[in-house]
C-alpha cells in the first residue's frame, strides 16, 4: 500500500511525526511525505524534523508565501503532478491550512482517496481562513479522523456517513506525550534564567489579532503591562514580526522578552514551566489543557471546545485591561486533564484503520 502524506505548515508537522512512525511499524506500507513549502523557514520547518526524528520530506513543492489564492493554487497545481506520478492508495492530509485544502483538492479529482487527519473541529467563524480550509477538506475526504467526540458529532450532523468517521484520538498529543521527557530535559526556562519565578509565555499569529493595528496594539500593551509583574515570553510568528515592523509596534515591546519562533522542544519545556499561557494558537490550546497548564485563548472562539469544558482555556477579548486582569486572576493547579483518546494512541489507531480495517466509533 503506498500512502502519499502531504504536510505544509509549522502545525502539521507534529501530526505527521506519530502517524510516520506507525506506519513504518507496517512493513507493508510504502509511506511517501510531501512538503509544499508553506512554510519554508528553518525555524518554521526543519527544525521540527529534526527534533521530531523525522525522515526528511521525499518531495518539496517549494510553493513558499503568497495570498491564499496563489499559495493554494501552487500546491493543487504542483501536487497533482506528483500525485499522478506516483498514484498512491491513499493521500493523508492534516489539520486546517491551506495545504491541506489544496493537497485534498488535487487528490479527489484524480480519483485518489483521501484521509483527514484532524477532521471535524468546527469554530463555526466563517471569518477565519482555516475553518474554509477544515468544511471543504472534510467533505471531500473518504476517512476522516477525528481528534474528540465534538468533532464527531460536528461531521455527523453534516450528513458524513458515518462508517467514514473514525474517533482514533489526538495526534498532536501522542507527539507531545512522546516528547515531554526531552523538554523536561531540555530545560529551557533554567537556560532562559526564568525557571524560579512566575512566568507568561504569549504566542499570537492568527490574522484577526496581528493584522489590525488596534487590536495588535492592545496586545502589546497588555504583554508590556504584565512584564512589570512577572517575566513575559514572547517567540514571534513570521507573521506577527512583519506587522509588529509594519506598525511600529516591536520598540514598544520593551520589557518583554521577544524571541525568534522556537524549536517543538523548547516551546514544550517553555510551556510546561509556565504559570499562564496566552495564545490563539490551536495546538496550544490542547497541549495546554494536556499539561494542566491555565490558557487564555485570544479569540471569539474555538473549533476546539473540549479545552474550554474538559480543560484549562478560557476564551478572552483582545482588550488590554482584561486580559491582564485575566492573567493576574488565571489560578495554576497544575492538574492534567483527562479527555477521552488524548493517550499517545492516536496515530496507532490511523494505522489499525487503514491497513488492518479496524474501526473505532
Ligand atoms: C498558517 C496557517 C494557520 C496556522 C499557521 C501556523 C493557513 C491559512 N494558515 O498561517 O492555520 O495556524 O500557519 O504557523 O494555511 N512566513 C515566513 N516564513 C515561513 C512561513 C511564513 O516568513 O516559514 C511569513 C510569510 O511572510 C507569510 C506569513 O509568514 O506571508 C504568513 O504565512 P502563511 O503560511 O501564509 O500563514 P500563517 O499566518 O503562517
Amino acid at each position: 500500500m503506498r500512502i502519499l502524506s502531504v504536510v505544509g505548515a509549522r502545525p502539521n508537522f507534529m501530526k505527521l511525526a506519530p502517524v510516520a512512525r506507525a506506519l513504518a511499524r507496517r512493513g507493508a506500507v510504502d509511506h511517501v511525505v510531501v512538503h509544499t513549502g508553506q512554510h519554508y523557514d528553518e525555524s518554521m520547518s526543519d527544525v521540527f524534523f529534526t527534533q521530531l526524528a523525522m525522515q526528511r520530506p521525499h518531495y518539496n513543492l517549494n510553493v513558499g508565501s503568497g495570498t491564499h489564492g496563489k499559495q493554494t493554487a501552487a500546491v493543487l497545481e504542483r501536487f497533482e503532478v506528483v500525485c499522478n506520478d506516483l498514484a498512491p492508495d491513499w493521500v493523508f492530509v492534516y489539520g486546517d491550512v491551506n495545504s491541506t485544502v489544496a493537497a485534498a483538492l488535487a487528490a479527489v479529482k484524480l480519483g485518489v482517496k483521501v484521509a483527514h487527519v484532524e477532521a471535524g473541529l468546527r469554530s463555526r467563524d466563517r471569518t477565519m481562513p482555516e475553518e474554509h480550509n477544515r468544511v471543504v477538506t472534510d467533505h471531500l475526504s473518504d476517512l476522516l479522523f477525528a481528534p474528540s467526540r465534538d468533532a464527531v458529532d460536528n461531521l455527523r450532523s453534516e450528513g458524513i456517513p458515518v462508517d467514514a468517521i473514525q474517533f482514533v484520538g489526538n495526534v498532536m498529543i501522542d507527539t507531545l506525550i512522546e516528547v515531554l521527557p526531552s523538554a523536561k530535559a531540555a530545560r529551557t526556562p533554567e537556560r532562559m534564567g526564568i525557571a524560579k519565578t512566575d512566568y507568561v509565555v504569549v504566542t499570537l499569529h492568527r490574522p484577526a489579532n496581528v493584522d489590525a493595528r488596534e487590536t495588535f496594539r492592545q496586545l502589546v500593551k497588555a504583554m508590556v503591562t504584565m512584564s512589570r509583574e512577572r517575566p513575559v515570553v514572547f517567540p514571534v510568528h513570521p507573521r506577527s514580526r512583519a506587522s509588529l515592523e509594519t506598525y511600529s509596534l516591536m520598540e514598544q515591546l520593551d520589557g518583554v522578552m521577544v524571541l525568534e519562533p522556537l524549536p517543538y522542544v523548547d516551546m514544550i519545556s517553555l510551556i510546561n514551566g509556565a504559570a499562564v499561557v496566552v495564545t490563539d494558537s490551536g495546538g496550544v490550546q490542547e497541549e495546554t489543557t494536556y499539561l494542566g497548564i491555565p490558557c487564555l485563548t485570544v479569540r471569539p472562539n474555538t473549533e476546539r471546545p473540549v479545552t474550554l469544558t474538559h480543560g484549562t482555556s478560557q476564551l478572552v477579548p483582545p482588550v488590554a485591561d482584561e486580559l491582564v486582569e485575566r492573567v493576574r486572576g488565571a489560578h495554576n493547579a497544575r492538574r492534567r486533564c483527562v479527555i477521552e483518546r488524548w493517550d499517545g494512541l492516536a496515530a496507532e489507531r490511523i494505522a489499525q484503520v487503514v491497513c488492518e480495517e479496524r474501526s473505532f466509533d
